[in-house]
């Protein structure tokens, strides 16, 4: 059974913040926007970019290599030129504690 996994201290987190952690050998990007954390796959579905790396606008995160957005929410693309979703993962804080879900 999957277990979720302790990645951060969800004080060591400013709105916009976002680390990447290696869990079950997945690279993850766990971003916090507003109180509100985030985590998805950190590779671009187009042509494996660096997400975390990226900008990002609210909960839209801009690929850093040729411009894909995606919905850090849902992974769903919002621009070209990825055409693919990238995974997200599920997010609790227990305590103070972020633990994401893979
Ligand atoms: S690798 Fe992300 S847009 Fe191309």
């Amino acid at each position: 059974m999957a277990e979720y996994t302790t990645v951060a201290n969800k004080d060591d987190f400013a709105s916009g913040d976002r680390i990447v952690v290696e869990v079950a050998g997945k690279y993850v990007a766990v971003f916090m926007v507003g109180g509100t954390f985030y985590a998805i796959e950190d590779i671009c579905t187009h042509d494996d970019g660096p997400l975390a790396e990226g900008e990002l606008n609210g909960t839209e995160i801009e690929c850093p290599r040729h411009g894909a957005r995606f919905d850090i929410k849902t992974g769903k693309v919002l621009s070209m030129p990825a055409t693919q979703p990238v995974t997200t993962f599920p997010v609790r804080l227990e305590g103070d504690d972020v633990q994401i879900l893979i």
